[in-house]
């Protein structure tokens, strides 16, 4: 890790030493988070990293590799620390070492281990922080060691570059080069097929490769070339289809990318829903367990009022799961005897306090713009009560700014933002009542919220029926709107609606001046006419009376 921040420090000095206030400017993060990033005490976050090399013009992909590289060492130190003193994992996923203290989802477990051994595909499907990654790990891969089976198990991620990754991660168990096997992978759809076949030549006939591959979204979101992606899913695929095939594929996908697998017919027909675990909330009986018993297997008690104090914050919510972990971890880090206690927990925040901290750090890591940016996020994710009681609000990702998507990604990566196949929600309520900024923001303009709210919902109504103008805003509530646009950071779906409106207003008002004119126009004929007319009545009358005077 000192020498990835020394290297850092060596890009800045390269690049002729800019201040980190210059930096901070080039980079759109403040100016401590870059010089903490180069500091060395931790690992900065890939976000920021990035952030630091573009402003210092080094070269991303190098430094992209090296990041991962730098996190997975240290991933390697980590677990002793989790796994002997604290036996709640915080913010972090369960490992498979960790599955004395994985707790709640045995009934999902036993159904994973019941598919993986019938079928030879399988994904793990839910929102961010729903727990797939714990599941995966000290849920299924534990249960899948201890069944004794002969199972060879590989479990990576894709990365940017996942044929690659799949190559380092066989050829480490099988042996042989992996830049020949990466060659193969990339040249045969069969490639893999014939490598795990090869490797497993001499084996048991029962013998099989378990390959797990979390976060099969980075397929989407990392992988940069189409054609690797394409050629990452083919060998899958082939593997997995073949009739002599002897691997087993589980991979691990957030729900909100299920619709992107679907996008390769192969995988939508191979991810059915029937081949397809959701990692859902869990109920509150198994919730009780995940809050209860790591600290039991720990040799520890937990006060019946702890426990019920975390139920009542949690249970029936969606993506409390990294809340619970993290309460309890801060919980467990405080000076504590056989027991834990309810005035532990207090002490160390709870839940909220873990909530508001964390939102507070994220949004010190935010430049300017960044911060504009994580506002209109966390405001847009809340429902504006009338009576001041603020919710939660569900947002689909297109009612976001796609230029703020670092900034949504960072939210869900810090367990803020959960991102579900429904779109994107605080991570809880609390982040509302107890984080002081957000309540600020809430406060103050609420006006101008509730009319850009009604904006949103009106331009949403106008979309789904497919840009119809009986939505469009009109008269004083578009002049409202108008002078709304000046100051709130409207999406281009919010832009277009306004547009849209003005358009149709000024149509309105040509085609009411048009037929103005012609009324005028009309009514200046009649009185013509209508002259004509009483004057050719007043000469016929005029005649007619010197017919009756010529008569009389
Ligand atoms: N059974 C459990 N008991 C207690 N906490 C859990 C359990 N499963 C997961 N968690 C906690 O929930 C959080 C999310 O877990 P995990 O990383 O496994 O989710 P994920 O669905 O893989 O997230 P992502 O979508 O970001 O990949 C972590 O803080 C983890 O410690
Ligand atoms: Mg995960």
């Amino acid at each position: 890790m000192s020498q990835f921040a020394g290297d850092l420090r060596r890009l800045r000095e390269n690049a002729g030493s800019p201040p980190y206030r210059e930096l901070s400017k080039r980079a759109h993060y403040a100016a401590s988070t870059l010089s903490d990033a180069a500091g060395g005490r931790k690992l900065p976050t890939l976000a920021v990293t990035l952030a630091y090399v573009r402003a210092c013009e080094g070269d991303l992909a190098e430094w992209e590799e090296r990041w991962y590289g730098t996190a997975a060492m240290n991933r390697v130190a980590e677990p002793e620390e989790i796994d002997e003193e604290i036996p709640y994992p915080g913010l972090n996923a369960f490992g498979a070492h960790q599955a004395d203290y994985f707790f709640g989802r045995e009934r999902l477990v036993e159904e994973l281990s019941r598919h993986v051994t019938g079928r030879r595909l399988l994904a793990v499907s839910g929102a961010s922080g729903s727990g797939k990654s714990s599941l995966l790990a000290a849920g299924l891969i534990a249960a899948v060691r201890r069944s004794g089976r002969d199972r060879t198990i590989l479990r990576f991620t894709p990365g940017p570059h996942p044929l690659r990754e799949g190559a380092i991660q066989l050829a480490a168990v099988s042996g042989g080069s992996a830049v020949r096997l990466h060659g193969e992978l990339t040249a045969d759809p069969a490639g893999l097929h014939l490598r795990v076949r090869q490797f497993l030549a001499r084996r048991h006939e029962d013998a099989e490769l378990l390959l797990v591959i979390d976060q099969f979204e980075e397929v989407f979101t990392r992988c940069r070339t189409v054609e690797e992606r394409d050629a990452f899913v083919a060998v899958l695929l082939h593997a997995v289809q073949e009739p002599d095939s002897r691997t087993r594929l589980v991979v691990g996908v957030r729900s909100d990318f299920i619709g992107h697998c679907e996008r390769y017919p192969a995988l939508a027909a191979a991810l059915r829903p029937e081949n397809r675990v959701d990692a859902g909330p869990m109920t509150a009986e198994q919730l009780r367990s995940a809050i209860m018993r790591p600290a039991i297997a720990a040799g520890h008690q937990l006060e019946g009022a702890l426990v019920a104090t975390v139920m009542a914050e949690t249970a029936g919510r969606h993506g409390v799961l990294p809340l619970v972990s993290q309460a309890m971890r801060r919980t467990w880090q405080r000076p504590h005897g056989a027991t834990l206690t309810l005035a532990a927990y207090q002490a160390a925040g709870g839940i909220t306090r873990a909530l508001a901290d964390t939102a507070e750090e994220v949004f010190g890591e935010f430049d300017e713009l960044g911060r504009q940016q994580a506002r209109d996020v966390f405001v847009r994710l809340t429902t504006l009560g009338a009576d001041g009681h603020d919710t939660r609000r569900r947002v689909p990702a297109h009612e976001l700014d796609p230029a703020a998507a670092p900034v949504v990604a960072r939210l869900i990566d810090a367990r803020l933002v959960t991102a579900g196949a429904d779109g994107l929600e605080l991570a809880h309520d609390a982040l509302i009542r107890e984080w002081p900024r957000l309540r600020s923001w809430l406060s103050t303009g609420r006006g101008a919220l509730y009319l850009h709210r009604r904006l949103t919902e009106a331009a949403g109504v106008w979309e789904r029926a497919d840009r119809d103008p009986a939505p469009l805003y009109r008269g004083s509530q578009l002049d409202e709107a108008i002078a709304l646009a000046g100051g709130a950071r409207l999406t281009l779906r919010e832009h277009q609606f306004l547009d849209a409106s003005i358009q149709a207003r000024e149509e309105e008002t040509a085609r009411a001046h048009r037929s103005a004119w012609r009324l005028r126009r009309l009514a200046a004929a009649v009185v013509v006419v209508s002259g004509v007319a009483a004057a050719s009545v007043a000469l016929a009358v005029r005649e007619r009376r010197q017919t009756l005077a010529l008569c009389w």
